[in-house]
């Protein structure tokens, strides 16, 4: 039983990749402030796993802290190692993530993200453990002119949460050069993570009104909110609303697996890898599945465009899919299925 250190392991993303890394039976220490997610959330991963006969309540360690504090990431890293189940890898995905927020509070996205990573990078560096695997975002590419993302697409961050991810991967390449290239690291750049957990058990929470349109669309078809407004029906697309690669969470846990196995069997490396399905879905197309597969109306309205909005963004996920021996399984039917199953079970999140 391998030992891994999940950062923000209650979030959307998260807890979907600690109920797959717990499937494999692996030993999870997760740390989260809860500052975006419930700690309820581990409840009902307990759940899940009763459901089909295991105790995942022997293999998880949760540790309510921020990762900004530096004493208490050295603990867990020397606690681990007293019990003689030292941390063999690290998953990141704590950070704040709304893209309005981090216009309005830049300071507070630098600090959370950039120097939370910082002490997370130090304290590994001081306990020897070199592998991560760190969530990434397609937000840094900006808006280049090409149809399908690739890794090496120019990066132009268009706003201070794309400049914090960025910064994250620059500070990865450095810690990996200096290490004499000791370090084993994959940068996953997800593109739109939607859905939820087949179960209706987990799935994404916002705290507030949602920024994406997945869980908007939820929302507005569960009649918390009168109506969807599209920004704009004029862009250079095939129906005029915007594109975005959606890929189910489970998917996307799948690859955090895939790429912690990778890491594991193969000789230090720093991989930037696009985890998307290369597959482009318009708005008008998201709202036109829910509403076909849920059998639910979605009223929407079209409003300008917002300003920093991009028409396309979708995938070159060739890189990802040859390196890890991975591919996205579920289409967009699922996705609408199982994130309104979500929705409709859980209509106050966790609580
Ligand atoms: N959801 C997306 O569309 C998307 C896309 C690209 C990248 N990402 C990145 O993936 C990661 C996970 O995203 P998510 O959608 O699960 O978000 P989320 O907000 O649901 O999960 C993030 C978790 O990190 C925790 N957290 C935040 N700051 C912390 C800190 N300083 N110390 C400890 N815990 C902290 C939050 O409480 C939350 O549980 C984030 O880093 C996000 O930037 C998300």
């Amino acid at each position: 039983m391998t030992t891994y250190l999940i950062t923000g392991g209650c979030g959307f993303i998260g807890s979907h990749t600690c109920l797959s890394l717990l499937k494999r039976g692996h030993n999870l220490i997760i740390i989260d402030s809860n500052i975006n997610s419930s700690q309820n959330v581990l409840g009902r991963i307990y759940k899940i796993g009763h459901i089909e006969n295991n105790h995942y309540e022997n293999q998880i360690t949760f540790i309510k802290g921020d990762i900004k504090n530096y004493e208490i990431l050295k603990k867990i890293f020397i606690d681990a190692i007293h019990k003689k189940k030292p941390i063999s890898g690290v998953i990141h995905f704590a950070g704040l993530k709304a893209v309005e927020e981090s216009v309005k509070n830049p300071l507070l996205y630098w600090e959370n993200n950039v120097f939370g990573s910082i002490n997370l990078f130090k304290a590994m560096k001081s306990y020897d453990c070199n592998i991560i695997v760190f969530s990434s975002s397609a937000t840094i590419y900006g808006n280049p002119k090409e149809k399908f993302f690739r890794e090496d697409t120019t990066i132009q961050p268009m706003n201070p949460y794309g400049y914090t991810k960025f910064t994250i991967e620059k500070i990865l390449k450095d810690i990996y050069i200096s290490s004499n290239k000791e370090w084993k690291i994959a940068n996953l750049r997800y593109f739109n993570p939607i859905g939820a957990h087949e179960s209706g058990l987990i799935g994404e929470n916002p705290l507030n009104i949602p920024n994406n349109l997945f869980p908007y669309i939820c929302r507005v078809a569960y009649k918390n909110y009168k109506e969807l407004k599209i920004f704009g029906s004029d862009w250079n697309t095939y129906d005029g609303t915007c594109i975005r690669d959606y890929i189910h969470v489970v998917d996307l846990a799948e690859a955090h697996c895939a790429a912690l196995d990778y890491l594991i069997e193969n000789k230090p490396t720093i991989l930037n890898l696009n985890i998307g399905t290369g597959i482009g879905t318009s708005v008008l197309e998201m709202v036109n599945t829910f509403s076909k597969v849920n059998k639910i109306d979605v009223p929407y309205s079209f409003a300008n465009r917002r300003s920093g909005d991009v028409p396309s963004i979708v995938a070159d996920n060739k890189l990802a899919l040859k390196t890890l021996n991975w591919f996205p399984k579920r289409d967009l039917s699922e996705m609408c299925k199982d994130g309104w199953k979500w929705q409709i079970n859980n209509p106050n999140g966790y609580n």
